[in-house]
């Protein structure tokens, strides 16, 4: 016995499912690439969770329908670990970058942090090892101040707001992961970051977070030795 399922019903079953006791056999390419056995979850696939991001970007609601692909997606975090790979330093591993959508997973060091920075599009994380804590800042009078913060666990996702300012730390001693997706092209965005002291604004883009990796990854290899 065979059943189908399209790429949308699979997505709402989550990958985190199990899925139903029969198997499911090699469809049309719309629908399974999978074999599936009783019992057995979906594996994460990173190009055909690249598809399911751009095909919910066209929806009537992108970040709503986007963030319903990386939920369901990080529901089974085990699993997109296993995909992605135990991260090994703090880094960017870029699965999409377009002008209007850029995916990748992003990885912190142990007790890493990052400055309070903007991204000027919408964002959605969703952590799949590890925990992410965030300070949510707003303009001020004086400048910016935070008002709210977040813990975000394995399987949990936010959805950051174009406007959105934040600061984010991982507080444990061992590695972090999460999906990062941006409404946007955020490589090519000039953005802004604040210093952590004063709080005074200064510019951001790919150059100022690829040299904040490198020195990160000085940092963590420093307290290895
Ligand atoms: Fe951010």
């Amino acid at each position: 016995m065979s059943i189908r399922l399209t790429r949308r019903e699979l997505l709402i079953g989550g990958a985190a499912a199990t899925l139903p006791s029969v198997s499911m056999a090699q469809s049309t390419p719309n629908n399974t690439r999978f074999e599936l056995q009783k019992g057995q979850k979906r594996p994460f696939d990173r190009e055909r969770f690249v598809e399911d991001c751009i095909e919910a970007h066209m929806e009537a609601d992108p970040v709503a329908a986007v963030r319903e692909v990386l939920a369901s997606a990080v529901s089974d975090h085990r699993a997109v670990l296993a995909g992605i790979g135990d991260p090994v330093q703090a880094g960017l591993d870029v699965m999409l970058s377009s002008p209007t959508l850029t995916i990748f997973a992003a990885a912190w060091t142990p007790q890493m942090n990052l400055l309070p920075h903007d991204h000027l599009m919408w964002a959605l994380i969703g952590i799949y090892t590890g925990r992410e804590d965030n300070i949510l800042w707003r303009n001020g009078e004086g400048g910016i101040e935070a008002y709210a913060a977040n813990c975000l666990f394995e399987g949990d996702v936010a959805t950051l707001q174009a406007n959105a300012i934040h600061s984010v730390t991982n507080p444990l001693l061992r590695f972090t992961g999460g999906i990062h997706i941006y409404g946007g092209d955020f490589f090519a965005t000039e953005r802004h970051q604040w210093d952590p002291e004063t709080l005074q604004r200064q510019p951001s883009d790919g150059a100022v977070i690829r040299a904040m990796f490198e020195r990160e990854n000085k940092r963590y290899l420093k307290l290895c030795d």
